[in-house]
């Protein structure tokens, strides 16, 4: 059975300070993980974690890559300088940042194809905010970002992860149930089946609201092969209940 991948994204949070103490009690109480672990962290940082977590089962991931390869692009951290710092997996599309910072789908699917390039693993983020789901519109909104992905990466497609977050239950304490989230994840399933032979082996993570009380009934469901964890991710006591909840 292939294992699953249980991220935390800091989002913007973090000091020199405390990143010390949390990878220090998460390398710790990892050692025995039956899971793939990784922490998705500020890009200054990247170097500090990356020290901190050597020789431990724990990955580095980063949170945005730009779609660009180098150049004028004040500001923005390309797939290169992510792999010069070890960056094993690196979030794309996170609705922050379609929301926030206008990613449209054919800038995520470029930023997947960047990241892929230069050997790191995309987590592409795919999910329907409130008003979407409402309106019945889930499957038509999550089909229509991963379809951008696939058209603009072909086969390489089986080499990502992709992580289906719903908006409305990033950072708000409603989850979607294990029945909700394993429905999406079917569909998704499906349409990876129809765009390569390798579809299984992909692993598709749920995200949103997750944390030590309920990781273990989502973790449990057939399509539902890790977590993307937002605020549980800064409390090494809860990031470690899910990693032990995780197979
Ligand atoms: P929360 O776990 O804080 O809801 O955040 C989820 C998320 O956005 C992870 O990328």
């Amino acid at each position: 059975m292939k294992k699953q991948l249980i991220a935390g994204n800091w989002k913007m949070n973090g000091s020199v300070t405390a990143n010390e103490a949390l990878v220090k009690a998460l390398v710790a109480g990892s050692a025995q993980a039956a899971c793939h672990v990784a922490v998705c962290v500020p890009a200054p940082y990247l170097a500090q974690v990356q020290g901190l977590v050597a020789g431990s089962v724990i990955a580095v991931g980063a949170q945005d890559v730009s779609q660009h390869e180098s150049g004028a692009f004040t500001g923005e951290v390309s797939a290169g300088m992510l792999k010069d710092f070890g960056t094993r997996y690196c979030l794309v599309g996170h609705s922050e940042r379609r929301q926030h910072h206008g990613e449209t789908d054919a800038v995520v699917a470029i930023k997947a194809q960047r990241a892929l390039a230069a050997g790191i693993t995309p987590v592409v983020c795919v999910g329907e905010t409130l008003a979407e789901r409402e309106a019945g519109r889930t499957e038509e909104v999550v089909k229509r970002q991963l379809a951008a992905v696939i058209h603009t990466n072909g086969h390489c497609i089986s080499e990502i992860v992709l992580a289906y977050e719903p908006v409305w239950a990033i950072g708000t304490g409603k989850t979607a149930t294990p029945e909700e989230a394993q429905q999406v994840h079917a569909v998704l399933r499906a349409q990876l089946r129809a765009a390569t032979d390798h579809a299984e082996r992909v692993l598709i993570v749920y995200g949103g609201s997750m944390n030590a009380a309920n990781a273990n009934q989502l973790l449990s469901q057939p399509d539902i092969d890790g977590g993307l964890v937002g605020g549980a991710s800064l409390k090494a006591a809860d990031f470690l209940s899910i990693i032990a909840a995780a197979h």
